[in-house]
């Protein structure tokens, strides 16, 4: 989890991932405990909520979405996803810590 620029909200919004999980270990919960576990912080102190670029088939079992007026640039929208933990629906283009580089 790092901390995320969403539009015009410097505060608040963790990106999540990557994640991976090494082929000869998928299909065992690995990915679900690692993205529940982070889901469970995030929410326990308290942010906004999550978003990551990532495909919606996986993620959409946790609760994220995508949302029209969510946007991380030269990404299709349908994998910039969301979950929101107070019920602020994000907007805006999303920016990912300066560590990515
Ligand atoms: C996505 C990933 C992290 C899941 O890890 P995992 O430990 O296998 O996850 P789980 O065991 O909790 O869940 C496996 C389920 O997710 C499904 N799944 C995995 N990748 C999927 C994808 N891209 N789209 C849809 N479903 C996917 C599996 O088919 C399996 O479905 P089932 O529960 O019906 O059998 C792993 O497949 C991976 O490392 N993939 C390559 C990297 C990647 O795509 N990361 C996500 C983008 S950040």
């Amino acid at each position: 989890m790092s901390p995320a620029v969403v539009g015009e909200e410097d505060e608040g919004w963790f990106l999540l991932g990557p994640i991976g999980v090494l082929p000869a270990h998928q299909k065992k919960g690995v990915g679900s405990a690692l993205v529940q576990a982070a889901m469970d912080r995030m929410r326990e102190q308290g942010t906004l909520g999550i978003v990551l670029v990532g495909p919606p088939e996986y993620y959409g079992r946790f609760g994220f979405k995508s949302l029209e007026s969510l946007t991380y640039p030269g990404v299709p929208s349908q994998y910039v996803l969301a979950v929101s933990f107070g019920g602020t629906a994000p907007g805006g283009d999303i920016k990912a810590h300066d560590a990515f580089g």
